[in-house]
Parts: C-alpha cells; sequence; structure tokens
C-alpha cells in the first residue's frame, strides 16, 4: 500500500544522500594539488610584480569558492594597487605574457583582445602531475572576485547540503556535455547560480537565507557598497550568521537535488521569467530581456529596421536570452547568455531524464547515480 511506497521512498533518499556523499568526496582536489596550485600562484605573482611591482595575483572562481572538482583549471586575477595610471589590462595581458614566455615552462596564449583579456597558460602533463595545469588569468576583474566570496559564503553557511549539490551538478553537467558555454550550453559557474536560486527562492522554508538583502550591522560607506555602478553589498559574516540563523528546512541532499531535477524540468517558467538570487522569480519583460520572436517596437528603432530587421542581430538576440540567469552583482548582465535554443532543449531534456531516473530506480540509489553520470 501506499505508505510501504512511502516508506521505499524514504528509504531511497536517504541512501542517494550518503551516495551522493560518498561521490562527490572522491570528487575533491587532493591536498597535494591544493599546495602544487598555491605554489604556481606565487611564483607567478613573483614574475608579475617584475612588470608591476604593485600588483597581486589572487584566485578566484572555483579554486577559492570552494567547488572545485579534482584537476579542474586555475582562475587567477591580476590587482594593481598603484596610485599611478596602471597599463590596460590588454597592455599587461601582452607584457605579462612576453616575460612569462622567456620565464616559465608554460605554453603561453595571450587573449588581448577578448571581451576581458585574459592569458591562458597549460603545462603539459607529468609524472608528478598526470594532468598538467590549465590556468587563466585575467586582469582588475573585482567583480568575478567578489561573486567567488558570495559563492563561498553560501558554500560555507551550509557545507553538505549546499557543497554536495554544487559539486555533483558540476560533475554530471561535464559528463553529461552541457556544461560548454562555447558550444551554446551553460558555465559551471550559472549551474552554480541556479543551486543556490533554488535552495534560497524555491525551497520553501529556504536552505540558504538571501545574504544579498540582510542589512549590515554597521553604517557602511557607499565605495564599500559599489564597484562602478555595481552593488556589491552583501552579509559576509558567516560566522555570525551560522550562531543565529537556522534554516527551518531539513530536506536531505538527495531530497533537494530530486527537487531540483524535477522543478527544473517542469516547473521553472523559462519562456517568460528570469533566475535571480538577488531577487528571486523575475520577469524576463521587467528586465528587458525579451526573446526575438517577441518582436518588441521601440521608439529608438527606426521603422525601416522593424521592417526590414537586420538577420544577423535578429539571430544573436534570438539566442542571448533564451535561459536568464541575473549576474548577482552586474546585474545587467545574463550569465545565460551562452546558451542557445538548442543549448536548453538539451538541458532541459538532461533534467528530465534526470528526474526519470531517479523515480525509476527506486530501489538502488548508486546505481541510479552512475546511470546518471554515464
Ligand atoms: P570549473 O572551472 O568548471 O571548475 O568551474 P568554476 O567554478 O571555476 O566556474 P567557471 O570556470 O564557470 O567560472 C569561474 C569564475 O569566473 C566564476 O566563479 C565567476 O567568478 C567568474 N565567471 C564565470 N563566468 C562568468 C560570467 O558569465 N559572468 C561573470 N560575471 N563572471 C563569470
Ligand atoms: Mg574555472
Amino acid at each position: 500500500g501506499p505508505s510501504v511506497r512511502r516508506g521505499q521512498r524514504h528509504h531511497f533518499l536517504a541512501d542517494l544522500s550518503q551516495c551522493l556523499f560518498d561521490f562527490v568526496v572522491q570528487l575533491l582536489p587532493t591536498p597535494e594539488e591544493l599546495a602544487i596550485k598555491e605554489d604556481v600562484r606565487k611564483l607567478l605573482e613573483r614574475l608579475i610584480k617584475n612588470v608591476e611591482p604593485e600588483s597581486r595575483l589572487l584566485s578566484f572562481g572555483s579554486t577559492a569558492n570552494g567547488f572545485a572538482l579534482r584537476n579542474s583549471d586555475m582562475d587567477l586575477c591580476c590587482l594593481i594597487d598603484s596610485d599611478r595610471l596602471p597599463p590596460s589590462a590588454s597592455e599587461m595581458v601582452v607584457m605579462v605574457s612576453d616575460l612569462l614566455e622567456r620565464e616559465t615552462k608554460f605554453q603561453v596564449k595571450p587573449l588581448p583582445k577578448a571581451r576581458i583579456p585574459i592569458i591562458k597558460l597549460t603545462l603539459a602533463p607529468t609524472q608528478g602531475l598526470p594532468y598538467g595545469i590549465a590556468c587563466d588569468i585575467g586582469f582588475e576583474n573585482r567583480l568575478a572576485l567578489e561573486n567567488t566570496r558570495l559563492l563561498l559564503s553560501y558554500a560555507t553557511l551550509d557545507p553538505t547540503r549546499v557543497r554536495t549539490m554544487v559539486l555533483f551538478l558540476k560533475l554530471w553537467s561535464k559528463r553529461r556535455k552541457i556544461n560548454s558555454p562555447y558550444l551554446g550550453t551553460l558555465s559551471s559557474y550559472g549551474y552554480a547560480l541556479m543551486v543556490i536560486f533554488f535552495l534560497v527562492h524555491v525551497k520553501n522554508p529556504p536552505v540558504l537565507p538571501n545574504l544579498q538583502v540582510i542589512p549590515p550591522m554597521r553604517p557602511i560607506t557607499k565605495e564599500d557598497m559599489h564597484i562602478g555602478e555595481h552593488n556589491i553589498w552583501f552579509f559576509d559574516d558567516t560566522e555570525l550568521l551560522k550562531r543565529t540563523w537556522q534554516s527551518g528546512n531539513t530536506d536531505s541532499v538527495g531530497e533537494l537535488l530530486v527537487d531540483f531535477f524535477k522543478y527544473f524540468s517542469h516547473d521553472f517558467p523559462y519562456n517568460t521569467h528570469v533566475i535571480s538570487i538577488r531577487g528571486g522569480l523575475i520577469e524576463k519583460t521587467y528586465k528587458g530581456w525579451y526573446e526575438a520572436s517577441q518582436h518588441i517596437l521601440t521608439v529608438q528603432q527606426p521603422i525601416s529596421q522593424v521592417l526590414q530587421p537586420d538577420p544577423r542581430a535578429h539571430d544573436l538576440s534570438r539566442d542571448r536570452n533564451r535561459l536568464c540567469i541575473e549576474d548577482p552583482f552586474e546585474v545587467s548582465y545574463n550569465v545565460g547568455r551562452t546558451v542557445t535554443k538548442d543549448g536548453l532543449y538539451t538541458i532541459r531534456g538532461e533534467f528530465m531524464r534526470a528526474s526519470r531516473i531517479f523515480s525509476s530506480r527506486p530501489d538502488r540509489a548508486f546505481l541510479a547515480l552512475t546511470q546518471l553520470c554515464e
């Protein structure tokens, strides 16, 4: 009868949670790997100081936000604290690349003309480093440092549930080949934001508080709250929060993951709404993020263009706002802009496949996870 089935379901979810922990633990970087990466960071920082003595090299992205898988690449950001006008990011890319080519064994690829100028470094695999090292160095990307700190704060508040979910999603999305922004799907950063959105705004009671709307304990200056026009405030005293805030949600990781896949298969309104960890579920029209199929007539647009739109512009805008994920600080920026029509179709298909596997394998959590990541 139903109570037997409920008992079985309960057992499955408990089992699934245990399997998820075990699964994720083996994927964490080893202490040796972390130590090597820190040595590489220090070495590069020392070298870059030859070009710009007042610079610091900080790590961001997964190496710094608590969501690193084994052998993941390294994201580094160079900050220059100088009173003089520092060189531009593209100039730094050119100068530092020259230096690193001369002084290191890295294969160096400068990209000074990219939207965000970076240097790509790779070190071929060796016996001690069987996967080599891949590393990107950017310049003055202060917003990325802040969003890394925000994700780290969320991970710290509820390490088991948040970290397990994000790490599993990263692994799953890589294995299922839906973690390739250049090929029309979504970055790891995008998946992490989806998980946090789900835990802050979809689950009721919420698993996490909204750190961006908790007021500061003491007055803070406008400069501390902003980078350019971007409001970067969030409540970052996680130690205090852990003592004073407790989630009313006691769902296990397994339960949360099953619900996450269900929500993003069937319930999230992809066509009309935006995922925002700052503001919850926001309408696309409110942000002005339209899809090209809804043709919007604006005053600024010459009538000739409305009647005969530039086919290229049409194509670009059509695919830009399929999956809308608002960046937590750069709110006019859609982190999901890389997701094409086909990409979204594939991603949703994968969410549905995951839901199906969880409901059709009610007895064997381990097999369900293995099948899920095939
Ligand atoms: P893996 O490299 O897959 O292990 O994951 P990761 O956590 O390093 O994520 P990813 O490489 O996607 O992004 C690294 C960092 O770059 C993120 O933590 C953000 O700080 C920043 N970032 C990545 N994509 C975007 C983006 O589209 N917009 C902004 N503003 N920042 C981004
Ligand atoms: Mg990365």
